[in-house]
């Protein structure tokens, strides 16, 4: 556990010097750290696709909000599907559905163990569908350069536009299979557990619960103070070393002053080079950044060089990019004086012109707590909302804007000290701590209920 945390907070630290180190050396998108899910990529441990779910692709429409003629395109949107334990239409045995996130599907179903460990229990038909523009689900015949073009392109990349293609798509594949009264529930970490519990405010009527795993979804429109996420950082550090904090938190200032220098670039650049060249004889931070890097760029093996700007992405996550500079405006850049970064506001403004100049759009700040709300959460969906399961993890930085308090007898929040990104979603397996093991055995009893109580009213 404790190394898997390094790692994953070393990645932050080292997408964080890229962030304050001079744009001109590493260009890289400003004020967004890291996306959800380049967290998560750290600490997962994935099983061989092989054997795991057959791949199919169901035809999806472009637009599913107006009848503007070039809305009637569609294109290929891939799901993944296991029916090894399912028990059928017949028994109108349950569907789960994981809502993909930002990056290829495959790479969400080999790390989503939670659903295949749990698949004969509740004799489920397991189904992981791909968010539009990432992974195979390319809008123009699949085609990415044309798809990322420009924002007459593009724009069709949405969270609206994504959750209608689960509806959609789920709804069509009741219908083939005739299984209508099947109940479906959805589950989904980090964007795709914004994702999931939204569905299931949305289309209550396609999703009868939600596991929304490490879902940020108060990350947004200063709902969350905007230190939140480096404090959890800071935090993460100084728990498993007071001496490490004030290292890196020291690092900062020699790091810029360098930069500033005549001939400071060029220097930076060698002592990277040292510490890619041979990183046990770098005895600094660099070294350690660059070990930590190797862990998300490199965990094949093979790369010969690390692509920052994410082009080489292994896991296809670098589309994140549109979305963050239209709704996902999640700023996690603000760091106080205690901050293991150094203190510095986010500078919001810098944010969109960077998005005017690299996609030709103005960001939309309050559009997501426009569309799904947000603001004072407890008392609006207390009254409305019901069968939602809220998990965090207090060490993760994505926590701060997540649920923490449970809303009603079915909204409910599971919160874990120990906790880190969306981990309840992993496979099980035998080094799991008896925390984790509780949180899961308490999610399988809350779904049983939702399933249970879904069965009796449908018999009434
Ligand atoms: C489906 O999932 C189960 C575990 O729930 C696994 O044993 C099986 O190999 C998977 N693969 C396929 C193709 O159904
Ligand atoms: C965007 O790209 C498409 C596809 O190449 C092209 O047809 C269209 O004219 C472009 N739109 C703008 C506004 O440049
Ligand atoms: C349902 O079946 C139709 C006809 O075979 C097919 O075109 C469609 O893609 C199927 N739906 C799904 C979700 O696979
Ligand atoms: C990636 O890892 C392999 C095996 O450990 C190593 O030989 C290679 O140099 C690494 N690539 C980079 C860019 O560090
Ligand atoms: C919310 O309620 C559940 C079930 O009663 C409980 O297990 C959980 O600890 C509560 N969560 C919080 C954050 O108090």
């Amino acid at each position: 556990m404790a190394t898997r945390f390094i790692f994953l907070s070393f990645c932050l630290l080292f997408s964080s010097t890229l962030t304050i180190s001079n744009a001109k050396i590493f260009p890289t998108f400003p004020s967004s750290r890291i996306t959800p899910e380049k967290l998560s990529s750290l600490i997962s441990s994935s099983k061989d696709s092989q054997g795991l779910y057959k791949t199919k692709y169901h035809t999806q429409i472009l637009d599913h909000f107006n009848y503007n003629p070039q809305s009637y395109q569609t294109f290929q949107q891939r799901y993944l599907i296991n029916d090894t334990h399912w028990g059928g239409s017949k028994n109108n045995a349950p569907i789960f559905v994981y809502t993909g996130n930002e990056g290829d599907i495959e790479w969400f179903a080999q790390n989503t163990g939670f659903m295949y460990d749990v698949a004969p229990k509740f004799k489920a038909l397991l189904v992981f569908i791909e968010h539009r523009y990432y992974g195979k689900s390319m809008p123009y015949g699949g085609n990415k350069e044309i798809a990322y073009k420009n924002a007459s392109t593009t724009g069709y990349l949405s969270s609206t536009q994504a959750l209608a293609d689960y509806a959609s798509l789920i709804i069509d594949l009741k219908k083939n299979l005739t299984a209508t009264d099947s109940p479906v529930v959805v589950f989904g970490g980090s964007y795709g557990g914004m994702l999931a519990a939204w569905f299931r405010l949305k289309y209550p009527h396609v999703a009868i619960g939600a596991l929304a795993s490490s879902a940020p979804i108060l990350n947004f429109d200063n709902i969350v103070s905007p230190y939140s996420f480096s404090n959890i950082i800071t935090q993460d550090f100084r728990s498993v070393s007071e001496n490490c904090y004030k290292v890196i938190k020291g690092s900062w200032k020699q790091i810029e002053e360098t930069a500033k220098k005549p001939g400071g670039l060029e220097k930076l650049q060698k002592a990277f080079r040292i510490s890619i060249d041979d990183p046990k004889t770098g005895n600094d931070v660099f070294a350690k950044l660059y070990g930590a890097a190797s862990v998300y760029y490199n965990y094949s093996g093979t790369a010969k060089c690390f692509d920052l700007n994410g082009d080489s992405d292994p896991h296809g996550l670098s589309e994140w990019g549109w979305q963050a500079c239209t709704e996902m405006i999640m700023l996690t850049g603000g760091d106080n004086k205690d901050s293991i970064f150094e203190e510095s506001e986010e500078d919001y403004d810098a944010r969109a012109r960077y998005c005017k100049e690299a996609y030709g759009v103005d960001p939309r700040p309050n559009w997501i707590t426009t569309e799904f709300g947000g603001h004072k959460i407890g008392l609006v969906l207390k009254r409305f909302a019901s069968n939602i399961i809220f998990f965090n993890g207090l060490r993760d930085p994505w926590s701060g804007g997540g649920v923490l308090k449970n809303i009603s007898k079915t909204v409910l929040a599971l919160v874990e000290k120990e906790g880190a990104h969306h981990v309840d979603l992993r496979f099980s397996t035998k080094e799991d701590p008896q925390w984790l093991k509780d949180v899961r055995r308490r999610e399988v009893e809350i779904i049983g209920k939702w399933i249970s109580q879904y069965f009796q009213d449908l018999a009434q």
